[in-house]
């Protein structure tokens, strides 16, 4: 099956001040050495791999104090040009949405400020010709549930709320991608058996990855709809993914897994 790209605008901010400082998620050790250089340096591939393949990137200028600022995913969730800004649950991250919500004021796009704990793009996925237009959203370890309907009234579209249930896999942005405009590649198991089972109905051609891919934090990848980003440990979801018909490339950010995040913690996609 031929896959095509569509256009993408994206926001990203470099690790300059990448640290691991506090934990609060089970892939965090503070007794862990983390390089910010190096982390920067495989930032930078990874940036001009998305700029490389046509897409306009954005920056965000990483502030003191904030080290995982570099997760820009989780500052916002941007659907047909409205922003849903982020309200962080852990308080070591609650300025990062400030940074946020300025740049999406500064550059014009509409932004709804929320009332309730959500962390943007780290729960929320939208797939636009998926029946219509669907945000998946997820819930159970940091995004308030009632962020989902908060959410599907700031952005007019409808939300499925899928609950996560493995504290390793506690953004949904680490169980289940969107790999194009209708169709998604996601582990089953960081869901509970309902979730589960709505994602079948709903994605019943989705690619499925397994315990070894989620853990590579293969699920945590960017697709511009033709062509996969994602990390270089997860070669077995690379492979499933290829014979799916899309083209892959893998990138090490070897050193920002140390905070628990990956390819798309930091990408946060802006949708016009
Ligand atoms: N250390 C960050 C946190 O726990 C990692 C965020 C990863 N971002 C993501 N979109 N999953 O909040």
């Amino acid at each position: 099956m031929e896959r095509t790209a569509r256009h993408r605008i994206y926001l990203m901010c470099p690790p300059e001040h990448f640290a691991v400082e506090y934990v609060i998620n089970p892939w965090m050790d503070t007794n862990v050495e983390v390089s910010a250089a190096k982390a920067v340096a495989q930032w930078q591939i990874l940036h001009d791999t998305l700029a490389g393949l046509g897409h306009e990137v954005h920056t965000l200028r990483p502030e003191v104090g904030l080290p995982d600022m570099v997760f820009a995913a989780n500052g916002a969730f941007v659907v047909d040009g409205t922003a849903y800004g982020a309200k962080f649950k852990y308080p070591q991250r609650v300025a990062e949405a400030k940074a946020h919500r300025a740049f999406y004021e500064a550059n014009n796009w509409k932004f709804v400020e929320p009332t309730v704990v959500n962390e943007g793009e780290g729960d929320f996925a939208y797939l636009p010709e998926a029946h219509g237009g669907l945000i998946l959203a997820g819930y159970g370890f940091r995004t308030d549930p009632s962020a989902h309907t908060e959410a599907q009234e700031a952005l007019s579209r409808p939300v499925i709320s899928l609950k996560l249930v493995n504290p390793a896999f506690y953004h949904l942005d680490v169980a289940l991608a969107s790999l194009d405009d209708s169709n998604i590649v996601y582990y089953p198991q960081a869901f509970s058996p309902s979730s589960q089972a709505v994602l079948r109905q709903l994605f019943p051609d989705a690619v499925i990855a397994d315990e070894t891919d989620g853990h590579a934090f293969g699920l945590n990848l960017v697709s511009d709809g033709r062509t996969v980003v994602l990390p270089a440990e997860a070669n077995s979801l690379a492979a499933k993914i290829k014979a799916a018909g899309y083209e892959t490339v893998q990138v090490d950010l070897s050193e920002l897994k140390k905070g628990g995040g990956s390819v798309k913690c930091c990408v946060a996609e802006l949708r016009p």
